[in-house]
């Protein structure tokens, strides 16, 4: 069953996921979303690898390491039915503050990872993009992304897009800074400043905002993730670990996200389609 009907914030961790994920299990999901409502922008706040080391009796690195899959289970089911921006959150501002070892490791894998995930990414006709402080990141990363970036820049099929030493906060500053600068400048009339200024001052400009923002591992918060995009997502909380996350988990949570009626403030009369 799907985390979403009930607590899940301190669920007993099984070795099995909460979403079964058997082949004709996986398929029978994906027939059920409707071509028609899939999100265009789907965020994911990658959590739990620690805990899922824990679990092995293996160290964390271990359980980064083992994230890697699941990041490409979840860029091939996103492809697969057909969603245009995947944003995963990957390192935040904050987490520049875990031991030195933790971070170092992290860049590395970052590194490996695009080195090795980089042709099929292309072959796949993924846009390989990033948002954060990247200037804060060692100069390897930096170059491997930007290689990265500029071999993938042509491709259409989906946006995977890395929020990289990110945070809402940060982002929400920078905007701030910019928006001042040009106005002190003259070339933004304050008067005029209205949300598509301010969304297109963020780093996520030019992209939709993200429709379904999905959480593993049981935390139920934002953690300083796309605060200012995500004020009408649709949240999708799994108690599984990242390392865990399949394709089903992603089928499963746009199919109940397809199930949740969007109102943005109106009444349900407003926006249900009239019966036939
Ligand atoms: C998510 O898993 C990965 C990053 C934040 C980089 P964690 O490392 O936060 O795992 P837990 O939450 O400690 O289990
Ligand atoms: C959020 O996970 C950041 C990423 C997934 C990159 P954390 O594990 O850092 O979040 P908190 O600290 O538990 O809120
Ligand atoms: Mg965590």
């Amino acid at each position: 069953m799907p985390s979403t009907t009930g607590p899940v914030a301190n669920a007993e961790h099984l070795s099995a996921c909460t979403v079964p994920h058997s082949e004709s299990l996986l398929q029978e999901l994906k027939s059920r979303i409707d071509a028609d409502r899939v999100p265009r922008h789907v965020a994911i706040i990658m959590d739990g690898n620690g805990r899922w080391a824990k679990q092995h009796g293996e160290h964390r690195l271990v359980g980064h390491a083992n994230g890697v899959r699941s990041v490409r289970e979840a860029l091939t089911a996103a492809r697969e039915i057909g969603i245009s921006y995947l944003t995963l959150y990957a390192f935040s501002t904050e987490n520049w503050n875990r031991p030195t070892e933790e971070v170092n490791a992290l860049m590395d894998l970052l590194v490996k990872t695009v080195v090795d995930e980089i042709d099929e990414l292309h072959e796949n006709g993924v846009r390989l993009h990033a948002i954060g402080d990247l200037a804060s990141l060692p100069e390897s990363c930096r170059q491997t992304l930007q290689q990265g970036i500029a071999r993938t820049a042509g491709n259409t099929r989906i946006t995977l897009t890395l929020a990289l030493s990110y945070s809402a906060r940060w982002e929400i500053v920078n905007m701030v800074k910019a928006a001042a600068q040009q106005a002190q400048a003259g070339t933004l009339d304050p008067e005029r400043i209205d949300e598509n200024t301010v969304s297109g001052l963020l780093s996520t400009h030019g992209m939709p905002d993200p429709e379904l923002l999905i959480r593993t591992s049981g935390e139920q918060r934002i953690s300083n993730f796309l605060l200012w995009q995500i004020a009408y997502a649709e949240l999708w909380f799994t108690p599984d670990f990242w390392p865990d996350f399949r394709k089903s988990h992603l089928f499963q949570a746009v199919l109940d996200y397809q199930q949740r009626e969007r109102r943005f403030g109106r009444i349900s009369e407003q926006v249900a389609p009239p019966t036939p």
